[in-house]
């Protein structure tokens, strides 16, 4: 298998043009020289049009210019052709890859009738996208798929040291088996309800007061200072609090600058930093360093971390021969915060947005809340199982509004590797759309329309075995934050219905912007009456 192209083998048929037009320019220099210099320039203008148009048709193959060595040296060995849009030299689709990527790319794949797979390229990269159950099973599942490309920002800010991005191995698999152990087992979950409980109860008095003060509450804020107060204490106990303006400010830095658009991570030019974000990113991470590293010192030279259950504490009272280095505990930290705090926010503010679109499905949920507590009565975890409804909701939610509807991070092919027969070379980057297929009229009734009732019908799993809804990805890489960020979803939207009625405060807009995960465009603001 011949190596993913470079920059310089899509220069070399332009080279080879140049050098031609030059021969041709000196070889004929006694007749040019007799004639005019117009003449002259308008032979050169030609020439180099014609010879340039020859060298656009080379790389304008199916999946665009960075598969153009894949179809000169496979396509006869191929049982199954490669189907991709040939999009724009050297840029490939990458204009397409803006705030609404996955919309853009799940149209392309249709339009191309590729959607178990389509190639494309980004700049210099290869990439295959998977718009279908059975080839994102494939690539999900498979263990040639168990890498992921890292931007260069994702790499400063310490994230290859950390659980997302490390290359699947034995630091990677002790990394994952220490979180699932004390950071998302089933024991420990259940001990954070104290604190999920504060924390909702704190978010529902701001809520009450914004709406006294400002007659209209706008949710985005409340439930971005929630989960990262809900996420900080479970991961350094009340002692990361003090610092938690400070943190909070790094987890925003830190989302802005991973979303940016990056030319340097499409090109093989990492030496340059167009946009300054290299630069802003090394600064981050020395910032988070410095004031995680603090914290975890804090914490060594304390009354002692035995007995505690926080996850710093946990770390820290590991034997000997697994506990990690300073380093990798402030990458694993770190990240933990990164990736708990958006990812429910986010969530919780699209399911609370639907809730104000559609009254007739809010005041459901409610009376089933009421019917099993009663109106006055304490919701806990415990109730979640016996609300199945109020679970449908949030499913519904995930389907149309998939957080990840690429599933955020990608998978990158470590081997050559068939997916749909197709052979995708090593180093080929594999993304499934996840969006594309929740919205996909073979897979769901009446695609667009909101109807929690469906999952009432049948029971979708949404944890990674059931590809036609998988918003956590799946396989060796799902997400590991799942149970946990969907306990702090369902508790906290029960209370926040069974505590309010929930109005819109203007026409609710349900416009999506694709960062590094899929947000409301235009903050919710809503009216809350107290019940
Ligand atoms: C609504 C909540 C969440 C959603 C929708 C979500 C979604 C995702 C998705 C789509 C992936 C990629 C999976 C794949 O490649 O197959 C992922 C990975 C990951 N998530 Fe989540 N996530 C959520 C909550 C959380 C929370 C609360 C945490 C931690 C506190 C977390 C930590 C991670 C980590 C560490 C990975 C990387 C796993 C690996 O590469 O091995 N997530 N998440």
């Amino acid at each position: 298998m011949k190596p993913p192209p470079t920059l310089l083998s899509f220069q070399i048929p332009t080279l080879l043009c140049l050098v031609l037009v030059l021969l041709l320019v000196t070889t004929f220099e006694s007749t040019l020289s007799s004639c005019s210099w117009p003449l002259i320039s308008t032979l050169f203008i030609i020439l180099s049009t014609f010879l340039f148009s020859i060298s656009l048709n080379y790389w304008l193959v199916p999946g665009g210019f960075a598969w153009r060595n894949y179809h000169h040296y496979h396509n006869e060995k191929q049982t199954t052709k490669l189907i991709g849009p040939k999009g724009f030299p050297i840029l490939g689709s990458l204009p397409h890859m803006g705030s609404h990527a996955h919309t853009k790319l799940s149209n392309m794949a249709t339009s191309l009738n590729a959607r178990r797979l389509m190639a494309l390229s980004l700049g210099a990269t290869p990439v295959v996208i998977s718009s279908h159950p059975e080839t994102a099973r494939e690539i999900l599942y498979g263990s040639s798929f168990s890498d992921r490309p890292i931007k260069e920002s994702a790499k400063i800010l310490m994230f290859e040291r950390a659980i997302g991005f490390a290359p699947s191995g034995t630091y990677w698999r002790h990394l994952r088996r220490i979180a699932s152990l004390h950071m998302f087992s089933p024991r420990r979950i259940q001990g954070l309800e104290g604190l999920r409980q504060r924390v909702a109860d704190e978010m529902m008095m701001r809520m009450c007061k914004e709406m006294e003060e400002k007659g209209v509450v706008e949710v985005r804020g409340i439930l971005q200072e929630g989960s990262l107060r809900n996420i900080l204490e479970s991961v350094f106990g009340t002692n990361g609090l003090d610092q938690r303006e400070e943190l909070g400010n790094m987890v925003k830095e830190g989302y802005e600058l991973i979303s940016k658009f990056n030319l340097e991570d499409y090109f093989p030019l990492k030496f340059l930093d167009f946009h300054g974000v290299k630069r802003r990113c090394h600064k981050l991470a020395a910032k988070v360093t410095r004031l995680v590293g603090q914290i975890v010192e804090e914490r060594k030279r304390g009354e002692g971390f035995e007995g505690k259950s926080d996850f710093l504490s946990t770390l820290l009272s590991l034997p000997k021969e697994e506990r990690l280095g300073d380093s990798d505990m402030v990458a694993i930290l770190w990240e933990m915060i990164f990736r708990g705090t958006d990812t429910v926010s986010i969530l919780l503010e699209w399911i609370m947005a639907r809730m104000v679109l559609h009254q007739d499905i809010q005041i459901k949920a409610r009376q089933e809340i009421d019917t099993l507590i009663g109106q006055n009565g304490h919701l806990q975890d415990s109730d979640i199982p016996n609300l199945p409804y109020l679970q449908a909701i949030v499913k519904e939610v995930l389907r149309l509004h998939p957080p990840g509807p690429l599933l955020s991070w990608a998978r990158l092919a470590n081997q050559d590797v068939h997916v749909d027969k197709v052979l995708v070379p090593a180093g080929t980057t594999a993304m499934v759309n996840m969006w594309a297929i929740s919205h996909d009229p073979s897979f769901w009734d009446d695609p667009w329309a909101f109807k929690p009732e469906r999952f009432l019908k049948e029971d979708v799993s949404i944890m990674g075995s059931d590809l036609r809804l998988a918003p956590f990805g799946a396989g060796r890489r799902v997400c590991p934050g799942r149970a946990l960020g969907l306990t702090t979803v369902h508790l906290w939207l029960a209370l926040l219905l069974h505590h309010f009625k929930w109005f819109p405060a203007q026409r609710v807009n349900l416009s999506e912007s694709l960062r590094l995960s899929l947000e409301m465009k235009s903050p919710l603001r809503c009216l809350v009456v107290r019940r």
